[in-house]
């Protein structure tokens, strides 16, 4: 039987698959991946395998470890420990203590946890299209989803704030207070709650939200507000972290602020399982409540092994730097692009963080919805992957494993620019 009439029939019937012709993986080599015959993609899309799929350097330490010993944190180790130092040593003080889990919707949960358990409080403020996880209590605080299909809203402890959009939001670029009006919903919300709010959540460039940069002076005047009402600030960096977007290694230090509780996820493990919380040693001491905290996988010997070894290839092989140069030639080629295709309606991002909007009028800025899945598919065709999404799913998803180049960059824009040629807006 096909794969995808197995699957249908064994796996739950609302797994999505990507493109209208689903593309079967067989194999991955760092920014490249290959059918079964052998077709080689250029992925252009897959943020987990941050270092490179199958990275020799992560493949060997995953391969030495699991044949030594694989067991919890209930025993001492010492690579769980290197790995948390070395972590640490990426943050500014005092987010020194970490927790150990296993995706990034967990993570997002015992962020939430150690919220409610140092302010006493449950009300959360969270940005409009946010995703965090897909636990059902991370499906109440991502708006993306209990607002969408089959959703059921939001619970009453959670209040929504417009998601700060220069292109599509309430405030646009042209408007240079809109940092300042998009920061004062916070600043309205965090008020009302006076001693119910536990924080405020949201990643430093929000992602499913449309690859959206925040405006400069937004999160300094967010965070200052919700700790003034008693708030923890929570950083989801389950996207943004390891230096992808180039020009910092953590996205919220693109703003300069400073959260107290940072959530990981995705590339920390490049594809071997692993969430991480960051907080503050008076956090951590109030989450210390006489309630043991423990994950059978969370922190497991082989994750230890796998997570030192991520970082140590991010810092060796220097590929922050590479996606920030990497990045500024792709976000200047999609750009260049603008001059010849009306449909892109705007190109934003950082380091190799990017979204391409597409509109089918530059003035109204009506989105592109069913021409950006047709360009998906297209550039599928041409062995080339990424995605969409925004709340129009008119947004060119572009998050590539770090090692992709120079090459890729300008194999991808050529392509993009002819793939485009071929399309009318309809
Ligand atoms: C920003 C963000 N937070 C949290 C999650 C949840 O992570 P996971 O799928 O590993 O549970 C995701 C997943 O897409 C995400 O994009």
């Amino acid at each position: 039987m096909e794969t995808l009439e197995r699957r249908k029939l064994l796996l739950g019937p609302n797994l999505s698959t990507a493109y209208s012709c689903p593309v079967k993986i067989v194999r991955g080599s760092m920014q490249y991946l290959y059918d079964e015959v052998g077709t080689e993609y250029l992925d252009a899309y897959n943020n987990v395998a941050h270092v490179g799929h199958c990275h020799p350097r992560v493949v060997a330490a995953a391969q030495k470890q699991i044949g030594i010993l694989n067991t919890n944190t209930r025993y001492l180790h010492d690579l769980i420990l290197d790995f948390a130092e070395k972590l640490t040593a990426t943050l500014p003080d005092p987010l020194s203590v970490c927790y150990f889990v296993n995706s990034g919707s967990e993570a997002n949960e015992l962020a939430l946890r150690l919220a409610r358990a140092h302010t006493n409080a449950i009300d959360l403020v969270v940005l409009d299209h946010a995703y965090h996880g897909n636990t059902t209590t991370m499906i109440d605080i991502s708006p993306y989803k209990h607002d969408g299909p089959g959703g059921k809203g939001a619970p009453p402890w959670l209040h929504k704030v417009p998601l700060p959009d220069l292109y599509r939001g309430m405030y646009r670029d042209e408007d240079p207070d809109a940092a300042a009006k998009y920061a004062q919903h916070v600043i309205d919300a965090v008020r009302q709650l006076d001693g119910r709010l536990c924080g405020f959540i949201c990643e430093s460039l929000p992602s499913v939200g449309g690859q959206i940069v925040l405006p400069n002076g937004y999160l300094n005047r967010v965070y200052k507000a919700v700790r003034e009402a008693g708030g923890v600030c929570i950083a989801d960096e389950v996207q943004t972290g390891y230096g992808r977007i180039g020009t910092h290694f953590w996205g919220f230090e693109k703003y300069d602020v400073q959260p107290d509780v940072v959530v990981m996820g995705k590339p920390i493990g490049n594809g071997h399982p692993i969430g991480a919380v960051v907080t503050t040693p008076s956090i951590a001491a109030s989450f210390d409540n006489g309630m043991e905290f423990f994950s059978t996988f969370g922190g497991n010997t082989v994750s230890g092994a796998v997570g030192l070894t991520v970082l140590d290839v991010v810092q060796e092989e220097k590929l922050q730097g590479h996606a920030l140069d990497t990045g500024e030639q792709l976000i200047g080629d999609l750009h260049g692009l603008m001059n010849r295709h009306e449909i892109i309606g705007d190109v934003r991002g950082s380091g190799l963080f990017i979204g391409v909007e597409l509109v089918t009028d530059r003035r109204t800025r009506e989105p592109a919805t069913s021409f950006a899945d047709a360009v998906v598919n297209r550039m599928r065709d041409e062995h080339i992957l990424f995605g969409t999404d925004g709340p129009f799913h008119n947004v060119l998803k572009i998050r590539p494993p770090m090692p992709f180049d120079s090459n890729n960059a300008e194999r991808l824009v050529t392509t993009l620019d002819r793939v485009l040629s071929t399309f009318r807006v309809t």
